[in-house]
């Protein structure tokens, strides 16, 4: 089964090596991974005065989100932490109170750099929201992709082969997994109540 996944890029960036990474993930499990770019460069910056009236894009991204079945985040580290635009976007999502959209979502995080530590930073930062946003957040494969330049990928925006697509490889298999479990488990657990309602009900 395919799952319906909003891919969040935290870079504006025309050339974002987020954003080829993100596609390159979709592009090695698109058989199982039904991905979506979600557009944030177009949020109006989040203004609690606004949510009894909120912006159209507001609307649309948190329709967007309230769509999936898991939320990837693939996001630049800058000053050693989260893109206001991404930190932005996920303001918007959490609210109005009570009615965020990535509640438990079940959401990878993925940093890209050019740098050594692979955002690092900002990728401990978004799980930190993410835990906040009750989202249950894949634990392993960790993706912090350290000295990943314009280098990395080939012409068409793909990774060229190596140790890298290796680690993307496995991670967009995780995911697919991590997705499929978090929903069977649900599934399996409402079957369960239900038949147990049945049963105290005939009791
Ligand atoms: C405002 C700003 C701050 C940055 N801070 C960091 C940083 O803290 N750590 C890091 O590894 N790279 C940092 N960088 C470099 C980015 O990792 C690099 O520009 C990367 O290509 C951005 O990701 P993108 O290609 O997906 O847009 C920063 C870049 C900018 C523009």
């Amino acid at each position: 089964m395919a799952y319906k996944i909003a891919i969040i890029v935290g870079s504006l960036r025309k050339d974002s090596i987020n954003r080829r990474v993100a596609r390159s993930i979709c592009g090695l499990r698109g058989d199982n991974l039904d991905c979506s770019m979600i557009e944030i460069g177009d949020l109006p910056l989040y203004n609690q005065d606004l949510d009894s009236s909120p912006p159209e894009q507001w609307v649309r991204f948190r329709e967007q989100i309230a769509a999936a079945d898991g939320v990837l985040f693939c996001s630049p580290e800058y000053n050693r932490g989260i893109p206001g635009v991404l930190k932005n976007a996920i303001d918007v999502g959490s609210r109005p109170y009570g009615q965020s959209v990535f509640d438990k979502k079940p959401a990878a995080i993925v940093t890209a750099s050019p740098g050594s530590i692979g955002g690092f930073g900002a990728n401990h930062q978004i799980r930190q929201a993410c835990v906040f946003l009750n989202m249950p957040v894949m634990q392993q494969p960790e993706a912090y992709l350290g000295h990943v330049s314009d280098d990395s990928f080939d012409n068409s925006g793909r990774l060229k082969d190596g140790p890298l697509k290796e680690i993307i490889t496995k991670l967009a298999h995780a995911f697919h997994d991590w997705v499929q479990m978090i929903h069977e488990s649900r599934r399996l657990l409402a079957e369960d109540s239900a038949h147990a309602a049945k049963q105290q009900k005939h009791a």
